[in-house]
């Protein structure tokens, strides 16, 4: 099988890499891509570069050029409800485009036509996750995640995109990944640790828990890998 596991940054793929240790690395489209040979199965590893155009690039990439077959995501995201807290573990059950707007013309925030205001994320990649987290206690949230160019740093916006798509998490690659994924008939799962609240101390928290909690991601993804390998050869 081949898997594909990104993050938006560095500091998201970091412990992926020391994990598997060994890795070839190709350069292609103004980015890298880890190979891992993992139990008879490739694993390409990248991250992307943060935003929606980037993680596009690089989720097209891994399935276009690698021919990855699924796709995990792996990052941190700001909360948008009030239950989720610094290293709180989110799956996304769907995703939207909270930035994407032609209200002008009478349509809902998030919709283009021919598009879907909601993407939804791999149910079987979720049901693997749901088991994993049930076998090791860990806590595991699921929600719609949305997606915009912009770190969100204040309340307003943030109750805004609360209210308007329902959304339990925000970040800023995981909606394009999954139009890509779904364009391209993948099946992904988009996993999140929040970093901060969204709100206007976004930015301090962020840098402060942006490596603990792209850990917390990452280890969990890594949990999931043998599980996706089984289910795959049974
Ligand atoms: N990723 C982590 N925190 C975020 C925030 N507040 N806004 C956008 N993306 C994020």
């Amino acid at each position: 099988m081949k898997l594909a596991i990104m993050g938006a940054m560095p500091e998201e793929i970091e412990p992926l890499l020391e994990f598997f240790g060994e890795y070839e690395t190709v350069n292609y489209a103004n980015n890298k891509y880890y190979v891992v040979n993992y139990k008879g199965n490739e694993i390409v590893i990248a991250y992307s570069k943060i935003g929606k155009v980037n993680s596009t690039i690089t989720a097209s990439t891994m399935i276009q050029k690698f021919a990855c077959e699924k796709l995990l995501f792996s990052g941190v995201a700001g909360a948008v409800c009030d239950s989720l807290k610094v290293g709180d573990l989110v799956v996304a059950t769907k995703l939207a485009q909270h930035d994407l707007d032609i209200s002008a013309f009478g349509h809902p925030y998030g919709f283009v036509p021919e598009g879907a205001v909601y993407e939804e994320a791999d149910v079987k990649l979720i049901d693997i996750a749901k088991d994993v987290a049930k076998e090791k206690s860990i806590n595991l949230k699921d929600g719609i995640i949305v997606t915009g160019d912009q770190f969100v740093c204040d309340i307003e916006r943030k109750n805004w995109i609360a209210k308007t798509f329902e959304a339990s998490a925000l970040e800023m690659e995981g909606a394009s990944v999954a139009v890509t994924c779904n364009a391209l008939n993948v099946p992904f799962f988009i996993l999140r640790a929040i970093s901060d609240a969204a709100d206007m101390d976004a930015s301090f928290s962020f840098d402060e828990f942006l490596k603990t909690s792209a850990k917390i991601s990452a280890d969990f993804v890594l949990t999931m890998v043998d599980k996706i390998i089984d289910a795959e050869n049974k």
